[in-house]
């Protein structure tokens, strides 16, 4: 089945947040952010851009009718700057005016005093200082201190990825709109409406069920709107709160790019020992995360890092560290993968680094070591693997042999150009790793028409999330998609919702679904029972027809929606669901967190040019596990973006801050992303389809993070060309991996190794 939203996409019809018909006595408003990373605030001076032209009001902390506060996990993130700043673009002011254009003239007009404080922007150095939002993490099983004797082999070094950009292609924003009775009307680019809430509730002062939060869907979100949404939302509903009117803010890029934060780069030590016969034996790994200079979701994020630092491998002995570091960058946040990628990156730099002192593929390394089913990982759970599955299927699909034998024979008759191939497993897990956040609520009403509405805690981002929400209402009523719509997510129909996010929308919001439309379904089946008088088991619905004892009968959909709801029973439904079976205990840091895990093998081959250090990657072909399948197409396209958007990462995306906190890649002319002349020249996509049970939407397995850690490969594919090129070359684990770094690689003769 088709996107669901491809006929309004195309057709320019789509509602975003821009869409929204402004109500007229609209204020607009333009935030001042701080100009320097870390300071105290003397004073903010408002009155000469007061006067400017159309200025209606400009509020700072002094206005907040509520708490000062914005912070999710830890409150440590004030919503305004009162009395210090911590990061560069952080808001000091809110300017509100009669258009966007005099909102943002104003800004000029106002003046502060800072005296700046000494800025960190490296999580090493803040660590040294102490400077730690958390108490470290310790993720732990077996003995590592002891297992380094029985090791044949010891490898130890450095590997660092840099932040990224979440390109949202729609800018964070938000519109509130005041209803009577104080009620604030709030609609929200966010993947976290009550999130959302709740920081409006916060900073205003109002309770929760004063605040509505509505999202139609998102011009993408990747992680930057599960928590940084909450700002602007925050920033417009107390405007409205103290105006009256309705207030809309909607970022212009280059403020988006400064005023918010992006993946956490992440700097890391690793330890790996092996025996003789390549088995990893111990690991040890220690993650300094940048958290920028607040927590926001940080902690999370560090945890799944943890949670993923031996990505497919089975190692028996393991001790991964992570710290927290508070620097002075705009807080660091969600982005596909949740902290998952930095730590899979590490374990793989360190099989490469072992496999270079071995002179041996990396390939050898991994094979021996992927995980298969009844492993323990180190956070306690056991594995049902299909690492070798994929990885067999890959070898054999895509015939892995005449892929190596090629590169070979292209690598000996070409000086110039130099090809590089690697292949990356994943292993990743599916819940949210707190474990109180995986459940989920759906509303479904049957019509006397026989429509139906349903309305889930799912923002529908561009990952297909509606579409799948549709098909399991059409599917278990056996109606056509037609007769199906799926409503806008909005907190007054449905409370309490986690975010969308963790890869998890589909399953918890499915399964709520299902749960409701069953409900429904049954109470149709007993009326049909009685009208048709035979047994309750006996009625089936099929193809928008009722059946008894498996006979196609007269009733069709309509007929018996109908005929239930003048019998006086119910046609709507307002369901519960929560992941069964997980757990963890932090105490311990032991548990069974993850519903289940997402499989796969990717194989990339990359080609550089060795005058210039440019680069393309011929092919991507990869097996992944897919469970059964809901929806091939959307399936599809969430690899595809996943593993672009991972090469991207790992290639040309370079977050650049300066040593006062600044960001320099702070425009479309400065931050590079994949175009369609960076995209792979061939991606293939091969299914593993399992039957196996599992705890997914009718056995649809996640697919929205998973496929970005493909894109690991690419680091790794242009490491192998350019040792290719030159065999003295030891290219440091230290992404994105750009053409000016490969040059640089191509041409270091004696590069010191850590
Ligand atoms: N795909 C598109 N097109 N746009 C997005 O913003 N976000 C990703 C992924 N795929 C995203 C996307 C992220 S970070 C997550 S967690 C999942 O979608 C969330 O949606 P799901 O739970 O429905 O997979
Ligand atoms: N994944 C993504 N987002 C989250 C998580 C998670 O595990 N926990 C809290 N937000
Ligand atoms: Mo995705 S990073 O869990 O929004």
């Amino acid at each position: 089945m088709k996107n669901i939203d491809s006929y309004t996409h195309t057709r320019g019809e789509s509602i975003y947040l821009d869409d929204i018909p402004v109500v007229a006595g609209t204020l607009y408003g333009a935030c001042f952010d701080s100009p320097v990373a870390h300071g105290k605030l003397i004073s903010i001076e408002t009155a000469e851009a007061a006067k400017c032209e159309g200025v209606f009001r400009i509020l700072t902390y002094k206005d907040i009718t509520g708490e000062n506060q914005i912070g999710g996990i830890i409150p440590d993130e004030p919503l305004f700057a009162d009395h210090h700043v911590h990061f560069c673009g952080m808001p000091i002011a809110l300017v509100l005016a009669d258009s966007d254009e005099h909102a943002r003239a104003a800004l000029h007009k106002i003046k502060v005093n800072i005296e700046p404080l000494p800025v960190i922007t490296d999580p090493r150095e803040a660590a040294a200082k102490g400077e730690l939002i958390i108490p470290p993490r310790k993720f732990k099983i077996g003995e590592v201190d002891t297992a380094w004797a029985g090791c044949e082999y010891i490898f130890e070094g450095q590997a660092d990825t840099n932040g990224q950009e979440h390109l949202y292609i729609e800018t964070q924003g938000a519109y509130t709109i005041p209803q009577e009775n104080g009620v604030i009307r709030v609609y929200s680019s966010t993947q976290g409406p009550t999130a959302v809430q709740r920081a409006v509730s916060k900073t205003t002062g109002l309770p929760m069920h004063q605040i509505e939060v509505d999202v139609t869907r998102l011009g993408g979100g990747f992680g930057g709107k599960e928590d940084q949404a909450n700002t602007w939302a925050a920033l417009c509903a107390l405007a409205t709160h103290v105006t009256k009117r309705p207030v809309k803010y909607s970022l212009h890029r280059m403020d988006d790019m400064r005023m918010t934060g992006k993946r956490h780069p992440y700097s890391s030590d690793f330890k790996i020992g092996l025996d003789k016969d390549l088995k990893i034996i111990a690991y040890e790994a220690t993650f300094y995360q940048n958290a920028g200079a607040a927590a926001d979701l940080s902690p999370a994020v560090m945890e799944r890092t943890l949670f993923h630092c031996t990505n497919s491998y089975f190692i028996p002995n393991v001790t991964a560290t992570a710290f927290c570091c508070r620097t002075h960058l705009p807080p660091n946040t969600a982005f596909r993968g949740f902290g998952g990628p930095q730590g899979m990156f590490v374990i793989e730099a360190a099989i490469a680094k072992a496999a270079d002192e071995l002179g041996i593929d990396a390939t050898v390394i991994q094979q021996n070591n992927l995980l298969v089913t009844g492993n323990e990982l180190p956070y306690g759970q056991k594995v049902v693997s299909e690492a070798n599955e994929c990885w067999n299927e890959a070898m054999a699909r895509f015939e892995f042999e005449k892929t190596t034998k090629a590169v070979e024979t292209f690598n000996a008759s070409n000086k110039l150009y130099k090809k590089g191939v690697a292949i990356m497993p994943i292993c990743f897990g599916i819940s949210f790793t707190n474990t109180l956040m995986n459940q989920s609520r759906a509303l479904v009403h049957v019509y006397t028409d026989g429509s139906v509405v349903v309305s889930t805690a799912a923002i529908e981002m561009g990952q297909g999330v509606n579409t799948k929400i549709l098909q399991v209402v059409a599917q278990t009523f056996s109606i056509s998609p037609e007769k199906v719509r799926v409503n806008s997510t909005n907190t007054y129909r449905i409370a309490n919702t986690s975010p969308t996010a963790a890869s998890a929308a589909a399953d918890l919001n499915g399964k709520a679904t299902l749960i409701a439309c069953e409900t429904i379904l049954g109470r149709i089946k007993t009326v049909a029972a009685a009208e048709l008088k035979v047994d309750e088991s006996a009625i089936e619905l099929k193809d928008e027809f009722v059946y008894a004892n498996g006979t196609k009968t007269e009733w069709d959909w309509k007929k018996i929606v109908l005929t239930t709801y003048n019998k006086r029973v119910s046609l709507s439904e307002h369901s519960h669901y929560s992941t069964p079976d997980i757990h963890f205990d932090k105490t311990k840091e032991k548990g069974h967190p993850f519903a289940y895990h997402v499989y796969g093998t990717a194989i990339v081959t990359a080609t550089i040019d060795c005058l210039r250090g440019t680069y393309e990657f011929d092919s991507v072909n990869l097996i992944h596990d897919f469970g059964t399948t809901m929806n091939k197409i959307i399936d599809k396209g969430q690899i595809e973006g996943g593993l672009v958007q991972g090469i991207g990462w790992m290639t040309l995306e370079e977050v650049v801050y300066d040593k006062n906190g600044k960001l320099r890649s702070n425009a479309l002319s400065t931050y590079k992303v994949p175009d369609i002349y960076s995209v792979p020249k061939e991606i293939n996509i091969g299914f593993l389809q399992t039957q196996k049970d599992n705890l997914a939407i009718f056995r649809s397995k996640a697919v929205g993070e998973p496929p970005l850690m493909y894109g690991i490969g690419a680091f790794f594919a242009l490491r192998n060309a350019i040792k290719n090129f030159n065999p003295e070359a030891k290219t440091e684990f230290n992404a994105p991996m750009t053409p000016e770094r490969v040059l640089m690689n191509l041409y270091a003769k004696k590069l010191v190794t850590v």
